[in-house]
């Protein structure tokens, strides 16, 4: 239930937290899913859900959401009609509670429908009641220090404090140092997997794989891994960080894996693209997971008749065009990766991550949205569906353009 506006004088951010995670838009349903599998209450809204916990549930959050990209904490919410108000209601804040004087601060604002509508003024009066509060102004944010971010967002006349308990955003695993031509925000990725339906006992091929996101993430899965595990705790840069309750939720994440990983094969033309994958999947310590494979699709071993596991999933981000140059011949190697796919057999699933959904239909699969979102600035949507019976009279063995640059 939502709570009602607070009055001035706020003293205490009121327990259990108000607690927002965010997502790529129309990542909403699966980030639910996964805060729902951490036990706790999910309220889907645009742009993430909202729950509540404490510290522990914020570290918890964390470590394993694979779909977020931030944890909020809502520090206040208040009727505000100006910016005096704004730093006087600011000013009462408990921020020496979370913020550390030497941690730099960032104060961003958003203000739609508000009578308080100049957004460097209210960032202003934000960082003049936090100086006050703590007795000196923190340094500004730093390019090389993760910084402390407050988000002040007016909606109509009511202004909501929240602070980014994730110094960086929690997409950025830390495993992906090399990137490919094109690659996937490991967030959503780990949408896709996760929109295929992967269980983590049955296969999974991703034969456009690129620096091998799709694969590492389906891996850490499998395993049983937390996404966060290479990040640097949340909270770590805020004053409520205990070093003893990160470690406790971290222990908890080493649980040994309920058996032996399924195979998990990953595929690119691009020598690059692949030694760039293993690098990556070794720094996530998913390396022995995955099986590579440098060459056209068309020559993937798990193509070939009697080559793959009785039951997968092939989950995959096939070229748009857009990012990747020399788009002709796009259509073609659509053409022939639904051939492809119809070899892997019935006991198999796809989801595909298409921009131009007529390629996509090329394939000749059975699509259904699972979600649209947006990725580069392009809108993309996850075709999922059962791959059918292999179709004996396919078309020619065409794998697109021309070798990759
Ligand atoms: C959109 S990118 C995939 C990005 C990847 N999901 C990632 O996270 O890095 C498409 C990839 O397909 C590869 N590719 C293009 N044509 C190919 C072909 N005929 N066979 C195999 N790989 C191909 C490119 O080298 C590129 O790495």
């Amino acid at each position: 239930m939502r709570r009602r506006p607070q009055a001035a004088t706020v003293a205490r951010v009121p327990r259990p937290f108000d607690l927002f995670a965010a997502c790529l838009p129309g990542l909403e349903p699966l980030l639910a899913g996964e805060l729902s599998a951490l036990g706790l209450d999910p309220r889907p809204l645009r742009g993430g859900v909202a729950f509540t916990g404490d510290t522990t549930q914020v570290l918890r959050a964390g470590l394993w959401l694979g779909t977020a990209s931030h944890v909020l904490v809502r520090l206040a919410e208040f009727p505000c009609r100006a910016l005096g108000e704004l730093q006087r209601k600011a000013s009462l804040l408990p921020w020496p509670e979370w913020l550390r004087p030497a941690t730099p601060l960032a104060v961003r604002a958003t203000a739609r429908s508000s009578r308080v509508y100049h957004t460097g003024a209210i960032v202003e009066r934000v960082e003049n009641a936090i100086a006050g509060a703590l007795g000196q102004p923190p340094p500004r944010d730093a390019a090389d220090a993760p910084a402390a971010l407050v988000h002040v967002r007016f909606q109509g006349d009511v202004c909501t404090l929240s602070l980014d308990a994730t110094a960086t955003p929690l997409h950025r695993r830390g495993y992906r140092l090399d990137g490919a031509k094109a690659p996937l925000r490991e967030d959503l990725a780990h949408a896709l997997v996760r929109a295929s339906g992967f269980t983590g006992d049955e296969a999974l091929l991703d034969p456009f794989c690129g620096a091998g996101t799709i694969a590492i993430e389906a891996a850490g899965l499998a395993l049983g891994l937390p996404p966060g595990r290479l990040r640097p705790p949340p909270l770590e840069h805020l004053a409520p960080f205990d070093p003893a309750a990160w470690e406790s939720v971290r222990s908890e994440a080493r649980r040994p894996a309920a058996g032996a990983a399924p195979p998990i094969a990953a595929g690119d033309r691009d020598a690059g693209a692949i030694a760039a994958a293993r690098e990556n999947a070794a720094r996530a310590g998913v390396a022995a997971a995955i099986t590579f494979h440098h060459g056209a699709f068309t020559t993937q071993p798990w193509f070939a008749a009697g080559g793959a596991p009785a039951r997968g999933v092939l989950v995959t981000n096939p070229p748009f065009g857009v990012r990747i140059p020399r788009a002709e011949g796009l259509l073609a190697l659509h053409q022939t990766l639904g051939h492809r796919a119809r070899t892997l057999g019935p006991g198999w699933r796809f989801a595909l991550l298409a921009h131009d959904v007529r390629l996509a239909r090329r394939t000749g699969l059975p699509l259904r949205a699972a979600f649209t979102t947006r990725h580069g600035g392009l809108s993309v949507s996850a075709l999922v569906g059962s791959i059918p019976a292999a179709d004996l009279g396919g078309p020619p063995d065409d794998d697109g353009p021309g070798p990759g640059p």
